[in-house]
């Protein structure tokens, strides 16, 4: 089974779509198997910008098949908006597809996104108020509605409306908001069902036809490791499953076979919303630098991510949790031009020194202790072989290397597709096995 998994090891936005979009040439499927469109996957080719919310990032390629899993919960009128744009960019939209089983965001589920982050007040998520969390509230309390039910008009028609009565009541008596009518949403829906039946599909018999006939497959994570529900910096974190362990969970198959685990971090780190980050940034200086640099600006909210130095402490348990194989490091170019660099190898908690991720972390002030490094003051955006880094950029990688204990095989310097440094070209010409790339 050629299958091989990206996972984000931070906080998300580590550039993931970009690095999809490279490794899809050599992929038959691309699958995203959790999630929605709180997700925003960016790619540049030549003069071309693409975000990509919810179609997984190898669409750019016009063989892939692209698979929206089983696991990912699904708005329909975003989807069609996003098909519609990336055909309008020229892009073929055939060979996307939608699983059965994923659910479906519905406007009530939006709704109760935006009043309870209201009624949370300075304790708020942050989130993205695109309705992931509460559909898939939904999906766990088994009233969710399917894109199986698109086909069983009357079905559809019954789930809604039990569930809008419902929703109804905590509109009304907790939230005190105006009440949703079941027909206007249903007639829309209906119109949504018609444009993307064609799509829909048992994406689980497809994913294992697939696998049989030994088709290239990767797996595209959204949100990233420390957004997980179970091992991220929770409450602050995503609603699904965003470690590998996830894959099997979201798309049906078992949790054998896979080639490899890819890790995405950036050379820094970022986190939009609320919730604990020990490496943040303060200076507004330098916060300002990276983020105009590294155009830090959430794709889906256009919110400004907060900015802080890469926290080897957090990506060693990532590492950990997601048994990643190889590391892939994005944004290396952003660090142009800095005097220092720093790197946080340890935390002081309540004066005791961790070189763990504790889910503690929330409920203390951390210290961070840093190594500090001497930036580079050239730009490292042409250079093609590692060798031809600077010293001080090769000592940042190596330090990085040591410290986890694992490869980092690609480093991306700079938005455009080609824009790349291999850094183990022979083990990464044998795990994609193509002078395609
Ligand atoms: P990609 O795939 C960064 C964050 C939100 C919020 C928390 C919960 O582009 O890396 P949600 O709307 O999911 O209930 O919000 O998760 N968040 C992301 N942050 N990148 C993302 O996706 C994110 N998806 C959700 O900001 O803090
Ligand atoms: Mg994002």
């Amino acid at each position: 089974m050629p299958s091989n998994v990206i996972v984000g090891l931070q906080w998300g936005d580590e550039g993931k779509g970009k690095i999809t979009d490279f490794l899809s040439k050599n992929s038959d499927y691309v699958i995203r198997y959790q999630g929605g469109n709180n997700s925003g996957h960016s790619i540049h080719i030549e003069n071309n910008y693409f975000i990509l919310h919810l179609i997984p990032s190898g669409i750019v390629y016009p063989n892939v098949k692209c698979i929206i899993g089983p696991g990912m919960v699904v708005d329909p009128k975003f989807l069609i908006k996003e098909l519609i744009n990336l055909k309008s960019m020229g892009i073929n939209v055939d060979n996307i597809f939608i699983a059965k089983r994923s659910h479906i965001i519905m406007p009530y589920h939006i709704l109760l996104d935006k009043y309870k982050e209201e009624y949370l007040g300075k304790n708020f998520i942050g989130t993205t108020n695109k309705g992931i969390g509460p559909a898939y509230e939904d999906k766990i309390s088994r009233i969710g509605i399917r894109m199986l039910d698109f086909f069983y008009p009357d079905i559809f028609y019954k789930k809604l409306k039990n569930n809008i009565e419902l929703k109804n009541i905590i509109f009304k008596k907790i939230y005190k908001k105006p009440t949703i009518s079941v027909e206007i949403i249903y007639k829309k829906y209906m119109e949504y069902a018609k444009i993307l039946s064609s799509r829909i599909i048992d994406a689980v018999y497809e994913i294992h036809i697939a696998l049989n006939k030994n088709k290239r497959i990767l797996f595209e994570g959204a949100q990233a490791m420390l957004l997980d529900i179970d091992y991220g910096t929770y409450p602050f974190v995503t609603t699904s499953s965003s470690t590998t362990g996830g894959v099997c969970v979201g798309s049906g198959i078992p949790p054998v076979g896979f080639d490899n685990f890819f890790g995405v971090i950036k050379s820094y780190c970022t986190r939009v919303g609320n919730g604990p980050f020990p490496t943040e940034i303060i200076k507004t200086k330098l916060v300002n630098y990276l983020r105009n640099k590294g155009n830090e600006y959430g794709s889906t909210t256009k919110r400004p991510r907060r900015c802080g130095w890469l926290d080897l402490v957090a990506i060693k348990y990532s590492c950990k949790i997601n048994g990643i194989n190889y590391l892939i490091m994005t944004k290396l170019d952003v660090l142009n031009g800095l005097n220092y660099i720093k790197i946080c190898i340890k935390y002081e908690i309540d004066g005791l020194e961790v070189n763990y991720f504790t889910p503690d972390i929330g409920n203390n002030k951390i210290n961070c202790i840093y190594k500090k490094f001497k930036g580079w003051n050239q730009n490292i955006c042409d250079i093609k072989e590692y060798e031809n880094l600077p010293i001080n950029c090769k000592k940042y990688i190596n330090f990085i290397e040591e410290y986890i204990g694992l490869k980092i095989i690609l480093i991306s310097i700079g938005s455009e597709r080609n824009k790349n440094i291999i850094k183990y070209k022979h083990l990464f010409y044998k795990i994609f096995s193509s002078e395609k790339i």
